[in-house]
């Protein structure tokens, strides 16, 4: 059975895009701008860098490929526990196939918002050991945040109204394609 509904074939892009935040050039130079600072941060070592299905794996991917030091890629879905009281808990719906033990990581996101998904991630992630866990999200809406998280590395902030779409943010799975990341007209 599948395990997502994709929305009917939409209407064209321009009907559903309210206008765009982030161009392709903006995105690129900010993600080179972060794994050159990762790159730094983490020279002499060797780091696990864990992508979060789906919304990060196109950020992920774009940013190892300017990060210096080696890297081991991984990724990591998961989706909220619906029955758990306010949905806070988390299930791994695909695991690391590394084992982390002892191992620098750095967890992907496209975006935080409340900051549950990567507080319980986290939580899980560090039971196994690893050296340093930091968490990289290439885009943060603080407003809404409901656990703290200490980000290391932030690509932009965003405004609490808007719905974004692109570079691997989905609305209904679709549009995650876009080579930028767009407002969507609701
Ligand atoms: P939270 O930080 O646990 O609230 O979850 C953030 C997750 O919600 C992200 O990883 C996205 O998958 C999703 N999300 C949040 N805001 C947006 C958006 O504007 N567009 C698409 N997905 C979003
Ligand atoms: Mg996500």
């Amino acid at each position: 059975m599948s395990q997502f509904a994709i929305a009917p074939a939409s209407e064209s892009f321009s009907q559903v895009i309210e206008s765009v935040v982030f161009d392709e050039s903006t995105l690129q130079r900010r993600v080179k701008e972060i794994a050159a600072q990762v790159s730094l941060d983490y020279r002499g070592r060797r780091l696990i860098v864990i992508g979060i299905l789906k919304g990060a794996h196109i950020f992920t991917c774009d940013l190892v490929r300017h990060i210096t030091v080696p890297v081991v890629m991984d990724f990591m879905s998961i989706s909220r526990y619906k029955r758990a009281p306010d949905h806070k808990e988390v299930k791994i719906t695909h695991d690391l196939q590394a084992d982390i033990k002892g191992e620098d990581i750095l967890l992907v996101e496209d975006i935080v918002d409340t900051g549950l998904t990567l507080h319980y991630l986290a939580g899980i992630l560090k039971q196994r050991e690893p050296k340093s866990v930091a968490i990289c999200s290439l885009l943060d809406r603080p407003a809404l945040r409901l656990a703290e998280i200490p980000m290391k590395y932030v690509g932009f902030n965003v405004d609490e109204e808007q719905f974004l779409i692109g570079y691997g943010l989905d609305y209904r799975e679709q549009y995650r394609e876009l080579p930028f990341i767009a407002e969507m007209n609701l």
